[in-house]
């Protein structure tokens, strides 16, 4: 049997003092595509930063790709694309560049991009709506566009592994399928997704497995239910208040008797 591309025991996290993420058991297998789901504050990016050694567990163990972290490597197979920052202008390079930077660990240094690597870049750009701002500044692009050449970026270095925290916040429809179609390609590939979301939207297609948070634990992991992905819960961005909370649409199945077990 294959090792799960993550796997997590008993983790706990503490931020401030606080704890923030209680007896995390998570196991992800290879080419599965799970959706993050849970209310603002419930610890969604501090477990999928988590389980990229972006915060260090104070009990517990993160395995990937069958690798304790403190001993993982192997960085060129994982992508990460983190929820989006509020200020970001400033950056001076172009679209072109950034998404390149993506490239990196796959390139030979000092030369110029083989076609491979070109032909990432353009699909990759093209799949975020981006395709004629290649040479254009970041800087003079909207936050909502600046996330999608961070997706880009991702994309293009067609990573096993990709971990994308709210890629989809804040991004038009039209954009958003194309996105879908973007990890449609990517998970054709054999490659496994962890994505947090508030709603799916044209994601829910792509998306096999939920995970649901709620004060820092895992409370739901089995099937994407219709609940998640219906719109009627509005579109909820930061500085929406504290305590509105999504979670009630998976009132069912919070009820442990129909909680998955692996
Ligand atoms: N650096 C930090 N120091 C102290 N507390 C933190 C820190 N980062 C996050 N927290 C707290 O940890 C909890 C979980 O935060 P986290 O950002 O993981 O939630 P989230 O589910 O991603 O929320 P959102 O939907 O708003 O993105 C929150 O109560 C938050 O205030
Ligand atoms: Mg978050």
């Amino acid at each position: 049997m294959t090792a799960p591309l993550i796997h997590t025991r008993d983790v706990a996290v503490e931020l401030g003092g606080r704890p923030v993420l209680r007896g995390i058991d998570l196991s992800v297998a290879a080419g599965e595509v799970v959706a993050v789901l849970g209310a603002n504050g419930s610890g969604k990016s501090t477990l999928v930063r988590t389980l990229l050694g972006l915060v260090p567990p104070v009990r517990g163990d993160v395995e990937l790709f069958g690798t304790r972290l403190d001993a993982f490597r192997a960085w060129e197979r994982v992508g990460f694309v983190p929820q989006r920052a509020t200020a970001t202008s400033g950056v001076p390079a172009t679209v072109g560049e950034v998404v390149a930077a993506g490239r990196l660990s796959r390139r030979t240094p000092f030369l110029p991009l083989r076609r491979a690597d070109r032909d990432a870049i353009t699909a990759a750009v093209e799949a975020v709506g981006l395709g004629g701002r290649l040479g254009d500044g970041v800087s003079t692009l909207s936050g909502g566009q600046q996330q999608r050449v961070l997706i880009a970026r991702a994309l293009a270095g067609e990573p096993e592994l990709l971990v994308l925290d709210e890629p989809t916040a804040g991004v038009d429809v039209q954009s958003q399928r194309a996105f879908a179609d973007a990890l449609g390609g990517l998970v054709a590939r054999g490659a496994t997704i962890v994505l947090v979301a508030h709603e799916l939207g044209p994601l829910a297609d792509l998306v096999g497995r939920a995970v649901v948070m709620r004060d820092g634990r895992l409370v739901y992991d089995g099937p994407p239910l219709a609940a998640f992905t219906d719109a009627d819960h509005g579109h909820h961005h930061h500085g929406a208040p504290r305590g509105t909370d999504h979670v009630p649409t998976v009132a069912g199945p919070l009820d442990p008797l129909s909680r998955e077990v692996e």
